[in-house]
């Protein structure tokens, strides 16, 4: 399905983790170390790391996403029988220099060049933002890198979205965001932005309110779909 938006496009915000950065390459890097449960633990540290933030929302006990992702990730390797602090310090430290999907920068430096404002709403923490932004080399290519630490809550309370349109000055009409998260994508729809769900692993639709209004495989499609060369 490609099709362009209903709106002009002003600007473009994107999700972090699992969007523009791959979220498995901390615990590829340690296969080596964590052996053939590697996957396993790497999905478990996300499922973790997402469910903690959202119960801590609901608790209204926030604890930033560095704290999240530890915690998480006790939680994936004890559950995989695994006790080695050195191999649970080297899998967080990857974690501040995830790589970015291929398609990431090629896709930004067409954005720039096409004058849309583009930035990152993620409930990374700040420092973690930085880093793998700086580690991606595509720093210069952003208009902001918006951390969820501004508003103390995680997606998807509205109030996170609402921090895009107020950081960019961009209605949320004119907004296309994009995000491989469904639950993300489906939360920014039904928040009131355009929203392009970027569905790299092949996800059936979300059962939440908020339907996308397309679905792309990869972003490199998205400059074509916003209309921009
Ligand atoms: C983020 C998480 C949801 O970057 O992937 O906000």
């Amino acid at each position: 399905m490609t099709r362009t938006l209903s709106t002009k496009i002003k600007a473009c915000v994107f999700d972090a983790y699992g969007t523009l950065f791959d979220v498995n390459a901390a615990a590829r890097e340690e296969q080596a170390a964590l052996g053939v449960k590697w996957a396993a633990v790497s999905e478990t540290w996300r499922l973790k790391q997402l469910q903690y933030s959202w119960l801590r929302s609901l608790q209204e006990r926030h604890a930033d996403f560095w704290q999240v992702t530890g915690d998480a990730l006790d939680f994936a390797l004890e559950s995989a029988g695994i006790d080695d602090a050195d191999l649970r310090d080297r899998l967080m430290a990857l974690y501040l220099k995830l790589s970015a999907y291929p398609d990431t920068k090629p896709m930004l430096e067409r954005l720039k060049a096409g004058g849309i404002k583009c930035a990152i709403l993620s409930n990374g923490s700040p420092d973690m933002l930085s880093a793998a932004v700086e580690n991606a080399g595509i720093g210069s290519l952003l208009d902001g890198v918006l951390s969820i630490e501004e508003v103390g809550i995680y997606k998807p309370a509205p109030e996170v979205y609402q921090l895009a349109v107020d950081r960019l000055g961009v209605s949320p009409s004119e907004i296309s965001f994009q995000s491989s998260n469904g639950w993300d994508a489906y939360a920014a729809k039904a928040f009131g932005f355009q929203v392009i769900w970027c569905n790299r692993f092949g996800q059936p639709p979300e059962r939440m309110p908020g339907t996308p209004d397309t679905e792309i495989t990869t972003l490199a499609d998205l400059p074509a779909m916003i209309g921009v060369a």
